[in-house]
């Protein structure tokens, strides 16, 4: 259900929820979704952002196949007893999606067009703001939703074929979109502090508030 949060506890609570009931979520909620993705930041706004929604159960369970057999990416060595809890957990829950994907009402592929020139990290500055903007918005409805890039990892030309994506676009992310499955919920994120990754005018002098 829609719940009224504050920016900031959105951003310090949007934390990937990848446990997704089956029950349908209305198309207003989507396009909510979407609407929020198309505020975002992207260059000379050019608004090249394209997205399938994708219900259909037959390409939801082909969907799922393939992303079964793809690896996760690598998570950051684990430095405490606490965080190995977490990975574990994370892991678990990544099984899970990947097990229950043809079960999540409705899978989103958000995608970039492009105009031919070699792929570099500009090009996913102008889909990836949008694809947070929509991560925030499904956590303001009360929705669950994970960042996922596996389609694109392990079988972006067989998607890309499948759903007649065309040469001049890359697939960027799958956000599996859903009511939050019982005994799930939002939760703070676990991230290193601002301390440990900021540096103060040159790289490696340590940053501090207020020094
Ligand atoms: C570039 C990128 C790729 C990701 N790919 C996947 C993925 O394929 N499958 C998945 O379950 N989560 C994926 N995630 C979600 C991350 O695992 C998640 O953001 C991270 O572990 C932090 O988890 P938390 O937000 O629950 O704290 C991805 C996130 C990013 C930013």
């Amino acid at each position: 259900m829609a719940e009224e949060i504050g920016l900031f506890d959105a951003m310090y609570t949007q934390r990937a929820l990848r446990y997704i009931s089956p029950e349908p979520i209305p198309d207003a909620l989507i396009r909510k979704v979407l609407d929020a993705g198309i505020r975002a930041p992207n260059g000379g706004n050019q608004q090249r952002w394209r997205f399938i929604v994708i219900k259909d159960e037959d390409t939801k369970r082909w969907i799922r196949e393939r992303y079964q057999t793809t690896d996760r990416p690598a998570h950051a060595a684990p430095r405490t007893a606490a965080e190995s809890r977490s990975a574990a957990r994370n892991d678990a829950a990544a099984n899970h999606l990947a097990d229950h994907l043809h079960e999540v009402p409705v899978l989103i592929l958000c995608c970039v067009q492009h105009d031919g020139s070699p792929s570099d990290i500009n090009r996913g500055a102008s889909i990836y703001p949008a694809v947070q903007n929509m991560l925030l918005a499904a956590r303001g409805l009360g929705l669950a939703s994970v960042l996922t890039t596996r389609p694109r990892r392990g079988f972006e030309q067989e998607i890309k074929a499948k759903l007649r994506i065309p040469d001049n676009v890359d697939t960027a992310a799958l956000l599996p979109l859903g009511y939050i499955a019982p005994g799930h919920r939002y939760g703070p994120t676990t991230r290193r502090p601002v301390e440990e990754v900021t540096f103060d005018e040159t790289w490696g002098r340590p940053w501090e508030a207020g020094r």
